[in-house]
């Protein structure tokens, strides 16, 4: 008996982004299913980022449609718009940490915004703070920190609020081996304890293989193929392949 398939969390058809001239996204179909890690790979600037900021309603298609929980974002506006943007804790690409904010300040920010009363903000703060293992760190400024803690605090942040849907852009991007490898647990770890679904860009091969339930690649525009590690890695094409080995020529073409 095969067990039943995930719902969908989010869900795009026919997604189509350029700008001015520059297609980007051209004709993207893809489902994120609840609860899994999904991980994107991608060439630089094949468009990753702007994949990921369509989840969330940060960039609108030109055409195509991104439904999150069944419901489609293009009809959503203001209010409406910033109460679903709450299910979605996001980890920029740029790490975006605030420099002359504290640790505590940075990650009180999103519960500040969503008007939560100070007592419980505190509470809050530290209990972030310790799901990233960070404790003892609520003073300190982000200059003071190394790569990895500021991460860290940015991935606190994230979560303040709960979310339902964790997004990671290039969280591994800069670190160390053994850095990369304490975050890579660290995505996995709270995806868990949140229990969310989690969809992370990455260039690094490794980190793709241990946080994907399953690996998209986008290529074009499109996703060129989707599905577990394995059957990822022994897939038939040759695009995929070349990607996979970094192989300087084969059929991929910059975009
Ligand atoms: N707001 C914007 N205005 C104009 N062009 C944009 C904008 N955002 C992205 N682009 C363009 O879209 C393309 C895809 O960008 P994107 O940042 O999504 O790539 P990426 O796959 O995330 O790359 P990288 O691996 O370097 O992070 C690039 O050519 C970029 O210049
Ligand atoms: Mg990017």
């Amino acid at each position: 008996m095969t067990a039943p398939a995930a719902p969908v969390k989010i869900r795009l058809r026919e997604v189509r982004k350029a700008f001015d001239a520059k297609v980007v996204l051209d004709g993207l179909d893809l489902d994120v299913l609840a609860g899994e890690s999904l991980v994107i790979l991608g060439g630089s600037g094949s468009g990753k980022s702007v994949l990921l900021k369509h989840m969330v309603g940060l960039l609108r298609p030109d055409s195509g449609t991104v439904e999150v929980d069944g419901v489609e974002l293009g009809g959503l506006r203001g209010p409406d718009l910033t109460s679903f943007r709450r299910r979605f804790g996001m980890s920029f690409q740029e790490g975006a940490l605030f420099d002359s904010m504290t640790v505590r300040e940075n990650v009180a920010f999103p519960l500040q915004r969503a008007k939560w009363p100070k007592e419980r903000i505190a509470e809050r703060v530290a209990a972030c703070l310790e799901m990233v293992h960070l404790e003892g760190a609520e003073s300190k400024m982000p200059a003071q920190l190394s790569g990895g803690m500021r991460r860290r605090v940015g991935f606190a942040r994230a979560i303040a609020l709960e979310p339902q849907i964790l997004l990671f852009d290039e969280p591994t991007t800069g670190l160390d081996p053994v850095i990369k490898a304490v975050i890579d647990e660290l995505i996995l770890e709270l995806q868990q304890k949140l229990e969310s679904t989690a969809v992370t860009i990455t260039h690094d091969l490794a980190s793709a293989w241990k946080i994907g339930d399953r690996i998209a690649m986008l290529y074009r525009g499109r996703i060129l193929a989707c599905a577990p590690p394995e059957e990822f890695r022994n897939s038939g094409d040759a695009r995929v392949q070349q990607f996979i080995r970094g192989l300087p020529s084969g059929p991929l073409t910059e975009t």
